[in-house]
């Protein structure tokens, strides 16, 4: 059933989540490529395939990430073509900027005054600062505990911190029963069909950054699983639209051991999602019911990929790989991400010269308690010659 463009988010008939459509066969008579080449470098170079257009005077500039060849760590893994996607470089250092641009732009559209989401954390971050640049009024909601960095950096552009004593599933299911009550845009409740479009641009990016053509694997972590989804429906998108040729990503998901609903499920061949009560590091990607994790399970399994999970022990290990060989300092569900990336490889999921593309998807300093016990601390010396030659020399080598 078709509905117009509405800050609406469940069919009434089947009460299935609604997904934005668009008129491909028209999309496929222009020069897309052109068309996105001659765009703005942030996602709005893909606005024929967005739900809403930009609004330049509230556009924070999302998007546009580097894509890194990483030698280094795909010498590790046994990869020649090994990319990740570091979409930590962004407004506010996670992918969340993407999903909120798209957000906030349909939430100016449809008139609301007060922007909100249900978060773990860095949502809450990305919808205070768009808020913020678009002269809205924000109010977020946390499951109480996430990282200082999360919460002190939301605080900084004065939205509203509610921080719910409960999980996320917990914050969630308040926010739907507030979003039916009062006029509020919850960006991933009422406007969800939107902000998960933004997500798309992840799968476009990657592809205009190979040279216009879709990686052989993605790896991406999963929460909601709403990233995933969209990454390959972006993928799809330019395969129906001629952008690119063809299309045979495989699609694998990562999450922790101590949130792994989804990874459960693919690992016990089941089609259903049992929801679990999240423990682990990885806050960020802790969901005990994902609401796309059926989605997730689904093209996986039509895609030849896998669903894992990695713990937190592993997901510390992959941080610390990742930095170690790359240069990119990422929080825990990018040490997720690694972690799964490496798991895969130790299970040859991989050719050696498949283009691997893994998604990292926020910056480590928001995340720093979960690494700082694990990492060697500064060598304290006087300001001393001999102290150095005594004390440094020889750790440096
Ligand atoms: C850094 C980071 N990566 C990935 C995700 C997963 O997103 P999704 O809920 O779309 O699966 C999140 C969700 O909050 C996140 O904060």
């Amino acid at each position: 059933m078709l509905y117009p463009l509405d800050p609406i988010y469940v069919c009434e008939r089947c009460f299935g989540p609604l997904e934005v459509v668009y008129d491909y066969e028209a999309l496929a008579a222009q020069p897309l490529r052109s068309v996105f080449a001659s765009g703005p470098r942030s996602i709005w170079r893909y606005e024929p395939l967005l739900p809403v257009d930009r609004i330049a005077e509230i556009d924070l500039q999302p998007g546009w990430s580097p894509l890194v060849h990483s030698q280094r760590l795909g010498r590790a893994l046994g990869l020649r073509q090994l990319y990740i996607k570091n979409d930590s470089v962004n407004p506010t250092w996670s992918f969340k900027d993407r999903v909120v641009g798209v957000a906030i732009a349909a939430a100016r559209r449809f008139g609301f005054e007060v922007v909100a989401c249900a978060s773990t954390g860095n949502l809450a971050h990305a919808v205070a600062a768009h808020a913020a640049r678009a002269g809205l009024r924000a109010c977020v909601f946390i499951p109480k505990g996430l990282e200082r960095g999360k919460v002190v950096a939301t605080a900084a552009y004065g939205p509203t911190i509610v921080e719910v004593e409960g999980n996320y599933d917990e914050v969630n299911r308040l926010c739907a029963e507030i979003a039916e009550e009062h006029r509020w845009a919850f960006v991933n409740v009422n406007l969800r069909p939107y902000y998960s479009e933004g997500g798309k641009t992840l799968g476009f990016e990657v592809a205009e950054q190979l040279g216009w053509r879709a990686p052989d694997h993605v790896v991406v972590p999963v929460a909601s699983g709403s990233l995933l989804v969209k990454i390959h429906k972006g993928l799809q998108e330019l395969q129906r639209t001629g952008v690119i040729p063809d299309l045979r990503t495989r699609v694998h998901g990562a999450q922790a051991a101590g949130c792994a609903p989804v990874a459960a499920a693919f690992a016990e061949g089941r089609e259903e999602i049992h929801p679990v009560k999240p423990n682990t590091i990885a806050r960020s990607l802790a969901i005990g019911a994902p609401a796309d994790g059926r989605y997730v399970l689904r093209l996986a399994r039509d895609t030849g990929g896998r669903v894992l999970a990695v713990t937190d022990e592993e997901i510390v290990e992959g941080i610390r790989l990742l930095a170690e060989t790359e240069g990119i300092f990422t929080e825990t569900a990018g040490g997720v991400t690694i972690g799964v990336l490496r798991a895969l490889a130790g299970q040859d999921a991989f050719a050696p010269d498949d283009v691997v593309v893994a998604y990292v998807t926020g910056i480590g300093l928001k995340t720093l308690e979960a690494v700082e016990t694990r990492l060697t601390p500064p060598i304290t010396i006087r300001p001393a010659l001999r102290e150095f030659e005594r004390a440094v020399l020889e750790l440096v080598g």
